[in-house]
């Protein structure tokens, strides 16, 4: 019922491949894998051609997040490099029917994801191309900031709009929550309505400080805090 997906931005990259199967044998459901291009994001991280190097290691989803402006040449790119999952945000891209088309067109799950202060009026003609909403709960750049408290309201608000539209359709799209994610407050942000966790630093910064890098501890203490969430 709920996702952990462990944000890669927070791997050791000089051993990425054994960062994902590590985070994967200690029970990741989804590795989420976050592209910033430097323009819409200050910040610069990795492409399509990593994302192929990772694709044989593992069988988990890949959440290809796309943070880039513009993003349609991408992604094209990305499906091809194996990303089950891709999400952008509306305000990087012109036409964001189409990009969501282009994304199921391609066989992976589509996603909008909406910045702490984007309106949730972006979903409302959307709704049917949509398989997933990524709320971001921090500014998007950077990993290791702070979980942003008026989330909690737009996650319950986002909910009720996708339970709505759940009993309208019959079809369930994902909720997912991205930045700042612990376990201190997952247990919080899962009974605001969220199904699918990204923890970048609170899955890698911890499990880092064993040796050989295991993610076992961190990855069971999530699930019990959820497991407190009834559905
Ligand atoms: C931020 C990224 C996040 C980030 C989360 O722009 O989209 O996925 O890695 O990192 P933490 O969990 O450390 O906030
Ligand atoms: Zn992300």
């Amino acid at each position: 019922m709920f996702r952990i997906a462990p944000s890669l931005l927070s791997a050791d990259f000089a051993r990425l491949g054994e960062e994902v199967q590590n985070v994967v044998d200690a029970g990741a459901d989804w590795i989420h894998f976050d592209v910033m291009d430097n323009h819409y994001v200050p910040n610069l991280t990795v492409g399509p051609l990593v994302c192929e190097a990772i694709r044989p290691l593992t069988e988990a989803t890949i959440d290809a997040h796309l943070m880039v402006r513009p993003v349609d040449r991408l992604i094209g790119d990305f499906l091809k490099a194996g990303a089950n999952v891709v999400t952008f945000h509306p305000e990087a891209s012109e036409h964001i029917d189409r990009s969501l088309g282009l994304i199921r067109d391609g066989g992976a799950k589509a996603g909008l994801v909406l910045n702490p202060a984007t309106p949730l009026h972006y979903l409302d003609y959307a709704l049917d191309k949509l398989d997933i909403v990524l709320l971001m709960s921090v500014n998007p750049g950077f990993g290791g900031q702070a979980f942003i408290p008026g989330t909690l309201d737009k996650l319950a608000a986002t909910r009720a709009k996708l339970d709505a539209y759940e009993q309208k359709s019959g079809r369930r799209i994902l909720l997912e929550v991205d930045g700042g994610v612990k376990a201190e407050n997952i247990a919080a942000i899962a009974r605001a309505g969220a199904d699918t966790f990204v923890a970048g630093s609170a899955i890698f910064g911890a499990g880092r400080a064993e040796d050989p890098h295991r993610y076992d501890s961190v990855i069971a203490r999530l699930r019990a805090e959820l497991a407190t969430v009834s559905a």
